[in-house]
Order: structure tokens, then C-alpha cells, then sequence
């Protein structure tokens, strides 16, 4: 019975494989990220219409750099044309646009597109979607260290009072609930420094199935395993 599924409010992926997916048809990488731009349009509708509330995905670590630069100014333009091209559709569905991650990295025109689309998408509230670029869990936890250890220089905090609450709303996620589900795809097992303080409780969802072949069925899939687990938060039950 679908009505008795317990929904996700925040699932997060880490959409992987997209190269692979590429090198099997004989493609280049990128067609692959061409791809895989299209399974995260699917993700985005498929996610919302289930009743997801937080849709969170890594789409560019801080690792990813150091990739070929032709991959990665394909990336970047893909990045572009992508919040371009989805802007109007995003907002009259009513998805709100995020980003995690240090934005002072990207050129001007990554920048600005994506301040356009987090501004422009402001306020929809059927679901938010976080997109990380340039993102890692442990470049955020060293800028939010740094952040705070500022505020306690300039006598704004006491070390005491930094407490889970404070830096869970000092990260760039502030504000943004703790994912329940984080999917991998491409049959890796690994957090590739994604979302680490974070994902203290999350539920775990790996599949072999390879990012740009993700649709409704896998996400489906995804959810009804997370519905059947028992989240015990260290207690007896
Ligand atoms: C994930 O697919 C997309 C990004 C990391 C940008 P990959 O590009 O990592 O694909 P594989 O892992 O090489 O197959
Ligand atoms: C993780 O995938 C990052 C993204 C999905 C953006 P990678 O393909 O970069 O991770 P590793 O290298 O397999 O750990
Ligand atoms: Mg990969």
C-alpha cells in the first residue's frame, strides 16, 4: 500500500557514473554528463511528485577539479545551461534553487547563474533543491571552524556556547534538515566527503545502477527500502 510508505523529507544523491555510462556506449564523458543532467531533471519531478521535501545533489566536489580541464569546463558550462534552460519550468513547479559549497571559486558566469536561479526560484515551497558544487564535507566544516573561531576572537561567542546546534547552523546547509536517505549510484561505496556531520543518521541506498539510467522506478526502489528500515537513533524500541 502506497499511502502507508514512510516518505524521505530529505533524500540526498550522489549521483555517480555518468563516465562509466559513457565509456559503454562508446561516448565521451561528457555525453555522459549530458545524460545525467537529464536523469537529475527526472530526479527533481519524480522526487517532488513522491513528496520529497529537500532533494540534495552532489554534482561537483571540490576533488573534481582536478579532472581533465576539458572535462571540467564542460561541467561548467553543462552547470550554466542547465540552471538556464530549467529556471522557468523549476519555478512554476514551485522548486527552490540552493547551493552548497564555495561559490568564490567558480568564474563569473557560473556565479552569476547561479545566483540568479537561487533568487529567481526564492520562495517555492513544493521542494528545495541543493545543488553542492565545489563542495566538500570537510572544506565545510574547515570554513565553518574558521567562521566561528572568528566570532569567538571578536568576542561575539564563547567557546562554550558552540554546541550541534550552532554548527549544524553555521554549515552551508544551515537551515536544511538533516538528510534522511543518501543514494550512491554506480554500485560505489563510499561518501566521497559528501555531507559527513550530516549524515550521522542517514539511511544508506546503494545501487549498481548507473546515474543517467536512474528514473522513477529506481527512486521508488530507493524509498520503499528506506521505508522499511527501523531508524532506532540508539534507543531501544
Ligand atoms: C558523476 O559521474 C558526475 C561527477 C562526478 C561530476 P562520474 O563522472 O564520476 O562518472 P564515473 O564515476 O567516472 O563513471
Ligand atoms: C563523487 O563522485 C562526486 C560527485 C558525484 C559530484 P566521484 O566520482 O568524484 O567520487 P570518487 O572519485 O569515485 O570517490
Ligand atoms: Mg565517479
Amino acid at each position: 500500500m502506497a499511502e502507508m510508505r514512510n516518505i524521505p523529507q530529505h533524500i540526498a544523491v550522489i549521483m555517480d557514473g555518468n563516465g562509466r555510462w559513457a565509456k559503454l556506449r562508446g561516448k565521451k564523458r561528457n555525453e555522459g554528463h549530458i545524460a545525467g543532467m537529464e536523469a537529475l531533471q527526472r530526479t527533481v519531478y519524480n522526487a517532488a511528485s513522491a513528496g520529497v521535501k529537500y532533494l540534495t545533489v552532489y554534482a561537483f566536489s571540490t576533488e573534481n577539479w582536478g579532472r581533465p580541464q576539458e572535462e571540467v569546463d564542460a561541467l561548467m558550462e553543462l552547470v550554466c545551461k542547465g540552471v538556464e534552460m530549467h529556471a522557468p519550468e523549476l519555478k512554476k513547479q514551485g522548486v527552490s534553487v540552493r547551493t552548497i559549497g564555495d561559490k568564490s571559486r567558480f568564474s563569473e558566469k557560473v556565479r552569476g547563474a547561479l545566483d540568479r536561479i537561487e533568487a529567481f526560484t526564492a520562495g517555492g515551497e513544493l521542494m528545495t533543491l541543493v545543488l553542492a558544487l565545489n563542495y566538500s564535507s570537510r572544506s565545510e566544516i574547515v570554513a565553518t571552524m574558521q567562521e566561528l573561531a572568528r566570532k569567538a576572537a571578536a568576542g561575539e561567542i564563547k567557546a562554550e556556547e558552540i554546541d550541534e546546534k550552532m554548527i549544524s547552523s553555521s554549515l552551508y546547509t544551515a537551515g536544511i534538515p538533516d538528510p534522511d536517505l543518501i543514494i550512491r549510484t554506480s554500485g560505489e561505496y563510499r561518501l566521497s566527503n559528501f555531507l559527513m556531520w550530516q549524515a550521522s543518521y542517514a539511511e544508506f541506498y546503494f545501487t549498481d545502477v548507473l546515474w543517467p539510467d536512474f528514473n522513477d522506478e529506481e527512486l521508488q526502489k530507493a524509498i520503499d527500502a528506506f521505508s522499511a528500515r527501523d531508524r532506532r537513533y540508539g534507543l531501544v524500541k
